[in-house]
């Protein structure tokens, strides 16, 4: 299952974000269906949308209020729950990658910026500068629109008067491989006009990203302050856990995420062990796929 972010998507964009989650979702099956890994399978899935200018990660990833990229992905692996999560990058072609080189050669899970960019280079990773024309003049647009004292106003204020700053479009996979292991992977570029320095939910393990093959696998996508308080990946996990289907999972995640967070933007897509799979947004749109042997 992959998605390619919730939010408001653009009538003119909608054919182009399905197309590009349903190239991923077959990108990601091709890798099981030859007997790969659900971590190979989520990882190579998730390069797809990365690849792909329409969605805000790596490529056409979208800009911080003083013009910078800061790319940040997590992957983690449900057979030994082991997990690795980049931050703050700015050009590295494929951030999953660093982050599952992060999770197989290093005894740390989360690294950020320098650190992460020295990495990179001593893996020999290959850099790209990820702006595009569109996302140079979403910013400047958007920009435009938001007086100074706006700046650092909550969440709901700029929601409601700047709709199309969190018009997110994080992208995630998770999958079920034939060895019954499970595997997540998020990716984003965060939301129009972040404060630098801004974390979101994608980097994080149990809040965009979360998988373990006693309940299942989720990625995150919308508002990261959502899902990082309600821990929202571990959160529909756990649900799994206690025997959901993983549709039910993240309906009541969102649910949750309704009550405690005044119905701010998020999405969910989920496995579970018997390869039941979940997806739910109250945005109003979630752009997502999914591909079963069937
Ligand atoms: N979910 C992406 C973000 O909030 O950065």
């Amino acid at each position: 299952v992959v998605h390619g972010g919730a939010g408001a998507w653009q009538q003119e964009r909608i054919g182009v974000g399905v197309e590009g989650v349903r190239e991923a979702a077959k990108v990601g099956f091709e890798v099981l269906k030859r007997n790969g890994s659900a971590l190979d399978a989520v990882e190579a899935a998730v390069m797809q949308m990365e690849d792909n200018e329409v969605f805000n990660a790596g490529l056409g990833s979208v800009l911080t209020i003083d013009k910078r990229i800061e790319m940040e992905a997590s992957i983690m692996d449900g057979k030994n729950i082991n997990a690795g999560a980049v931050g703050l990058l700015r050009d590295i072609k494929n951030p999953i990658h660093l982050a599952r080189l992060i999770m197989e050669n290093t005894d740390h899970v989360f690294i950020v910026g320098y650190g992460a960019e020295k990495l990179a280079d001593l893996f020999g990773l290959e850099r790209r500068n990820p702006l595009t024309k569109s996302r140079v003049q979403a910013w400047r647009e958007e920009k435009e629109k938001l007086p100074k004292t706006d700046r650092l106003s909550k969440l709901h204020k700029l929601i409601a008067s700047y709709p199309r700053i969190f018009e997110s479009e994080t992208v995630g996979a998770v999958a079920l491989d034939k060895s019954s292991n499970v595997a997540a992977a998020t990716s984003t570029g965060g939301f129009t006009l972040k404060f630098p320095g801004r974390i979101g939910d994608s980097p994080l393990i149990g809040a965009g990203t979360y998988a373990d093959n006693e309940c299942g696998a989720c990625s995150a996508t919308g508002i990261g302050e959502v899902a990082i308080k309600l821990v929202l990946a571990k959160t529909t996990c756990e649900s799994m856990r206690n025997g959901n289907p993983a549709q039910k999972a993240v309906e009541k995640s969102i649910r949750l995420a309704n009550l405690k967070m005044n119905g701010l933007s998020m999405g969910l897509i989920a496995v579970d062990m018997s390869g039941r799979i979940g997806a739910a947004h109250n945005s109003p749109n979630l752009c997502w796929a999914y591909m079963t042997p069937d």
